[in-house]
């Protein structure tokens, strides 16, 4: 791994920067009346931030062909770095045929506010369903990664990208801590092993247990819970960080702790998903990532386990940031914590542990799930939220699967 005096090297060796300078941004600000316009959606807008910000650092663009097939292949850039996840802006065929390949073209959020610019180097069409197999491991059009890929467009347009301004979140101001920031925070703090957890789902005390395991080895835990699009039945992202704000006040120790939003959107590929999230937190400067069970998976597509196992492709060196892995944790009742089968000698009768699902349907009815299971205070906060917001109840299965 390789430590700097400004803490872990960002993947590719340099956190990219692609926010328009003001006079970049006046230049741009002039041609984009003349300009053809794409349209993003709110993955590709949180994509285009990513970038943008260096979060997906080496990335300073949309991915070209050249990029994106060994990414699918081989879940590798052209000059051999790891990476898991294509990054594309896919569009429609008319949207494609008028844009001209070595001009601009001007991206548009879904208000139809320009956000910004795409030199557009490439148009390729692309196979959808080897997409499908290779990064989700399956064709299936109701996993919610695949779903979205079969209904984007079949061309992708490639090419380095401009943010025209980097703006505040419009929830969650205070937390939008960018890598270049975060890097600057933990050498403040003088954190030198720092770990990132990535989340999207409300916290419960397997989280809490495995982040806490894992701040026993490191200097900081760095609490980085994804705020981009998620699937309709996911816990709001606003949801989700007041039932962190709450577990900070009561159940950490504050200076030991950063929270900030993860302004990407989740793809749901499971393991290969883990390897993008590992390499984005490494971009924000962690040096350690917690992977449990199942991580990023959905329905019962991967195995407990395949988000660990696919770091073992990779060599350590080159992916830079250490995987903390985690077993399925629960709160065994024999001995009355939090363990894991490594821990605790429990029989199955003897382990609590819920099922999203499930806790779900709890919420639903307004029942509040157990003290072993989530904090009380997260747990009352999560009964009123969803006795308040009907419509998060309205697509929970009432049969528990
Ligand atoms: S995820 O899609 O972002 O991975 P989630 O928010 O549920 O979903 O999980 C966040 C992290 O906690 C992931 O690394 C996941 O593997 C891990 N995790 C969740 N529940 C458990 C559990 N009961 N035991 C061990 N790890 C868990």
């Amino acid at each position: 791994m390789s430590h700097r005096p400004d803490g872990i090297a960002p993947h590719g060796g340099k956190l990219i920067n692609r926010i328009a300078t003001p006079e970049q941004r006046q230049v741009f600000l002039e041609k984009a009346e003349f300009i053809p316009r794409v349209q993003l959606d709110e993955r590709t807008t949180s994509d285009l931030v990513m970038i943008a910000i260096g979060g997906f650092s080496p990335l300073i663009g949309f991915m070209e062909r050249a990029d994106y097939e060994p990414v699918v292949a081989g879940m590798r850039l052209a000059n051999g770095l790891p990476w898991s996840i294509p990054i594309t802006l896919s569009v429609a065929e008319e949207v494609a045929e008028p844009l001209k390949e070595g001009s601009l073209v001007r991206l548009d959020d879904r208000n139809g506010r320009f956000i910004g610019v795409l030199e557009l180097t490439e148009k390729y069409p692309y196979d959808k369903a080897r997409e499908a197999v290779n990064v989700y491991r399956t064709e299936e059009a109701k996993h919610p990664g695949v779903q979205v890929l079969y209904n984007q467009g079949p061309i992708n347009i490639a090419g380095p990208i401009w943010l025209l301004q980097r703006d505040p979140h419009p929830q969650f101001p205070p937390y939008q801590i960018d890598p270049a920031e975060s890097r600057a925070l933990f050498k403040q703090r003088g954190w030198k092993t720092i770990v990132g957890f990535q989340t999207r789902n409300p916290i419960h005390r397997a989280h809490e247990y495995i982040q806490k395991c894992a701040l026993e080895i490191v200097d900081g835990l760095f609490l980085h819970p994804l705020v981009g699009a998620t699937k309709e039945d996911d816990i709001p992202a606003d949801v989700r960080m007041r039932c962190y704000e709450i577990m900070l006040e009561h159940y950490y120790p504050k200076d030991r702790v950063i929270l900030a939003i993860n302004p990407a959107a989740m793809r749901y590929a499971g393991p290969r998903e883990a390897i993008f999230h590992a390499l984005v937190r490494r971009n924000y400067g962690c040096t350690h990532f917690i992977v449990g069970r199942d991580h990023a998976g959905v329905g019962d597509y991967y195995g407990t386990y395949d988000a660990q196992y696919i770091f073992d492709e990779f060599e350590p060196s080159e992916l830079g940031i250490v995987p903390m892995k985690f077993e399925h944790a629960f709160y065994c009742t024999r001995t009355q914590q939090m363990a894991t089968s490594k821990t605790s000698p429990s029989t199955p009768a003897e382990r609590i542990h819920l099922s999203g699902t499930k806790v779900r349907q709890m919420l639903c009815r307004g029942e509040v799930p157990p003290p072993e299971f989530s904090r009380p205070e997260v747990a009352q906060e999560l009964v009123r939220t969803m006795q308040e917001r009907n419509e998060l109840c309205s697509n929970v299965p009432s049969v528990t699967v």
